[in-house]
């Protein structure tokens, strides 16, 4: 049975900004899929991380590997966006920001095109269905892809800025991140930024990115993913903290992710406490909650209990996210609305 604790952070209204679609999906829809392709011969410990486990962040690569051999026709990524959708929502999630890296497969016929079309077909279907979320979506860019691939990607981001609705908001900068160069791939992110993209980029998160983590700041980014190693403590420097509070860039932060990847030693550790500490805004996020099996509910509450957070305290956490959104204001406002009127029901 849950317990009262538990059901706080459930009934908790919550912002998710850092959500990869492939490494969100839970092990019911990995079951679906795997039921869809026998042949691949994929087994469930192939795709997530358990309670417990930790891999190497190349490790953790490979599980993408598996999952996108799994999500490879358009089929697949409506069912798998919109399980994705609904369960977030089911966790209390009010407002999502989902991210993905449209691919291409000549076997099934898929393009980048239909890919994001897929994405957003998804979000529309859970819209009429009333699902009780508002989605919007960061194309992503894998930065082992390249310069070229980089501007095809913000050239496509481009399109569907200006044709979804404004469902596609910005660009996400990610992949493994001890492979390229950011410097190759400025003019594709700032170009990006010109068209009125907004960006998120994955960013110091291994140690040895300091060069790079200080001409991506220089964009500047529009919030930063992970940021494990910006600070002087863990090896980063004084002055891109400085940078990254100068132009108030708000922190996307994933304990589980951090811990599970290795990147962070355990969560007494994690940078959440650096950031917090200095008043910084900092957003509790799941990165992959089917991959390292968690939820955001989960997350606020381990960020509470390793930090020591009373209720008030997580609840302004979760409602000073809704400043981080990149929909506009008119929907800060509304969400900011909504918490107030689900207050009382959290803290009954
Ligand atoms: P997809 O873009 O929806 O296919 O989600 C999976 C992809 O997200 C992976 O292949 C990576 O490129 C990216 N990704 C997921 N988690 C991380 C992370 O922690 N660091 C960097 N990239 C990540
Ligand atoms: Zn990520």
């Amino acid at each position: 049975m849950e317990q009262q604790a538990d059901i706080f952070y459930r009934e908790l209204p919550k912002v998710e900004l850092h959500a990869h679609l492939n490494g969100s999906v839970s092990v019911r829809t990995v079951e679906k899929l795997i039921s869809r392709k026998p042949q691949l011969n994929i087994k469930h410990d192939m795709t997530a991380i358990g309670k417990g486990q930790r891999r190497t962040l190349d490790e953790c690569f490979q599980v993408f590997k598996v999952i996108h051999q799994l999500v490879d026709t358009e089929e697949d990524i409506l069912m798998v966006a919109t399980d994705v959708i609904k369960e977030f929502a089911a966790d209390g999630v009010k407002y999502l920001e989902l991210r993905s890296t449209p691919r291409e497969d000549n076997n099934t016929g898929l393009t980048k095109r239909r890919y994001v079309e897929t994405v957003i077909k998804a979000i529309q279907q859970c819209k009429n269905e009333e699902v009780d979320i508002d989605v919007r979506f960061l194309v992503a860019i894998d930065r082992r892809n390249g310069p070229e691939v980089a501007m095809e990607t913000v050239k496509l981001a481009e399109d569907f800025m200006l044709a979804s609705d404004g469902l596609v908001v910005g660009l996400d900068l990610s992949g493994d991140p001890t492979v390229g160069h950011g410097k190759y791939l400025l003019p594709a992110l700032q170009r990006a930024k010109n068209c009125g993209l907004k960006l998120s980029l994955h960013l110091s998160e291994v140690l040895s990115q300091l060069e790079e983590s200080d001409l991506l700041l220089n964009l500047p980014p529009d919030r930063i993913g992970h940021g494990t190693f910006l600070h002087p403590e863990v090896g980063g420097s004084q002055s891109l903290v400085d940078k990254v509070v100068k132009n108030n860039i708000p922190l996307e932060l994933c304990l589980t992710s951090n811990v599970k990847g290795k990147t962070v030693p355990c969560f007494a550790k994690h940078h959440f406490k650096y950031w917090y500490q200095l008043g910084h805004p900092s957003v509790i996020c799941t990165d992959d909650k089917g991959v390292f099996s968690t939820d955001l509910s989960q997350e606020y509450q381990l960020a509470a209990s390793t930090f020591g957070l009373g209720p008030d305290a997580v609840w302004e956490l979760s409602r000073r996210a809704i400043d981080c959104i990149f929909a506009p204001e008119t929907l800060k406002a509304q969400l900011k609305h909504k918490w107030e009127e689900l207050q009382p029901q959290a803290f009954q």
